[in-house]
């Protein structure tokens, strides 16, 4: 067996997948978010430390299961979340997570030293989420803390370490951190000299599969594990997604939907360029990459609509009969900024708005458009990498999007793309244990491995009448970013 660990924003979820891939264990164990002041967004480093070795011992005792038989593991991880050690390896503060947005001064102060330097090294805009942000924010308002600061590590890779005693970090991750040169793949001095941050602030750095130690004895009896269980690096939980998706080639595209949505596209060459519209990262494929672009409020505006309009009834219900509306919802639209937008606006106070309502809309009408207008703003993303040249047909949905058959099929109308889901979908931690399973040689490749873990389900083709419609509605979308900008100002 191989255990992927998913260390998510509000849980940590291990799975105990076996050679054919198949599920025969699950443990999740949940940890606090902090939010001391507005925009602040943090959580203890030993708290997924101790929710992982919990959730590890309930999955060793898994029933059927003989925990000697156990190889490998390796992890996924919420990207970005800066985590700062002392000269002993404990960490000097809190950690600042991916959804944290203190910073837009030190993201302007990046831009304005780096210059173009900033999107030819690290291929990404500097954003709030960001890592290097973070790092400058405690130099500058907690000096006390960063003075006893040696070295920075993102969140998986600290559970990593308490785990094995060995400091590393994979490619996937670092690309997150602004402080890595992506396409060459080490961690760029010039950015380093341009803040004042010597090398060895720096960990390691890894391939996603590769191999980083055994467990800790100490940590192995506490999780009822054997101590030569071998821990694999792993990857950011985007880059782990795609690989539990099997988005390991060229024209093979991933739709996610959950509270945000993604649209990832797989990519070979280093050198592919988005001019900074989308994020673009190294893959945990070894010398691959990912472009993505984020819609901040998908699932979260479908699950705002609920409990605005349909509290106390499941999702299911309020969308009973969304499939007989058909597609344009009568003229509704909605665009989903109900907490700003990343791609392709980049605008944090962009607002939300239904535009188009008619007298015989009702609340189905309504939730149609939600969906839609999520699908829209997703379909920005598919559109910009056409638009940069590259062929999207084959996107594989997951999240929520793939829960729902009337979803599925608006996403190939929307992307005029075949649109496929997975059977028994299992997200990052399949994708975690993949790279456990591939570094522990069970297969040549990841593609061997996701030959034989990942399982396509239905499949959905673009209707001729329905792409026509979306393609007019998806115009009429696109302006009303520029319409309503000032709405919130
Ligand atoms: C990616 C991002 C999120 C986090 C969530 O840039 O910020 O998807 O990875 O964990």
């Amino acid at each position: 067996y191989v255990i992927g660990i998913d260390l998510g924003t509000s849980a940590v979820k291990a799975l105990l997948i076996d050679k054919e891939g198949v599920v025969r264990g699950e443990a999740s164990r949940a940890y606090p978010l902090f939010h001391e002041h507005s925009g602040w967004s943090e959580q203890k480093p030993d708290d997924w430390v101790e929710a992982t070795i919990e959730a590890l011992k309930e999955l060793s005792g898994t029933a059927g299961i003989n925990a000697a038989d156990i190889e490998g593991m390796s992890f996924s991880g919420q990207m970005h979340g800066l985590v700062l050690l002392d000269g002993e390896g404990k960490p000097v503060r809190n950690a600042i997570l991916w959804n944290d947005t203190r910073t837009t001064a030190q993201c302007r102060e990046i831009e304005r030293t780096l210059g173009d330097k900033l999107l030819g090294i690290t291929r990404n805009p500097a954003l709030e989420g960001f890592t290097l942000p973070k790092i400058l924010w405690v130099r500058q308002y907690e000096p006390q803390a960063f003075e006893q600061a040696k070295l920075f590590l993102l969140p998986k890779d600290y559970v990593r370490y308490c785990l094995t005693g060995e400091l590393h970090m994979d490619y996937s991750d670092a690309a997150g951190t602004l402080l890595l040169d992506v396409a060459g793949k080490e961690w760029s001095g010039d950015v380093l000299a341009a803040f004042g941050l010597p090398a060895s602030f720096c960990p390691a750095l890894v391939d996603s599969h590769g191999l980083v130690g055994t467990l800790l004895p100490a940590v192995a009896e506490r999780a009822g594990l054997q101590a030569s269980v071998k821990v694999f690096a792993g990857g950011a939980d985007n880059a782990c997604g795609a690989i539990g998706a099997g988005i390991l080639s060229e024209g093979l595209t991933l739709s996610s939907i959950g509270t945000s949505g993604v649209i990832l596209n797989y990519e070979n060459d280093k050198d592919a360029d988005f001019a900074g519209k989308v994020h673009f990262f190294n893959h945990g494929k070894e010398n691959a990459f990912y472009a993505m672009g984020v819609t901040l409020a998908a699932g979260y505006s479908l699950s705002w609509f609920k409990n605005t309009f349909a509290a106390g009834e499941s999702f299911n219900q309020m969308l009973e009969g969304v499939g007989d509306v058909k597609p344009g919802a009568g003229g509704l639209l909605f665009t989903p900024y109900l907490v700003g937008e990343r791609t392709p606006h980049a605008d944090p106070s962009i607002r939300a708005s239904f535009i188009g309502v008619d007298g015989s809309h009702t609340r189905i009408d309504f939730a149609r458009a939600v969906m839609e207008g999520i699908t829209f703003s997703l379909n920005e993303s598919v559109d910009l990498f056409r638009k940069a040249g590259k062929k999207i047909e084959t996107v594989i949905s997951i999240g929520g999007g793939a829960q729902n058959p009337v979803w599925l099929q608006m996403q190939a109308d929307i992307f005029n793309a075949t649109v496929v889901a997975l059977e028994n979908e299992q997200g990052p931690g399949l994708g975690a244990a993949m790279l456990a399973a591939y570094g522990c040689g069970w297969f040549p490749s990841l593609d061997a491995c996701a030959d034989q873990f990942v399982k396509r389900g239905a499949s959905y083709e673009p209707n001729a009448e329905a792409v026509e419609t979306y393609a007019g509605l998806f115009r009429i979308y696109q302006q009303v970013y520029e319409q309503t900008r000032g709405l919130n100002e």
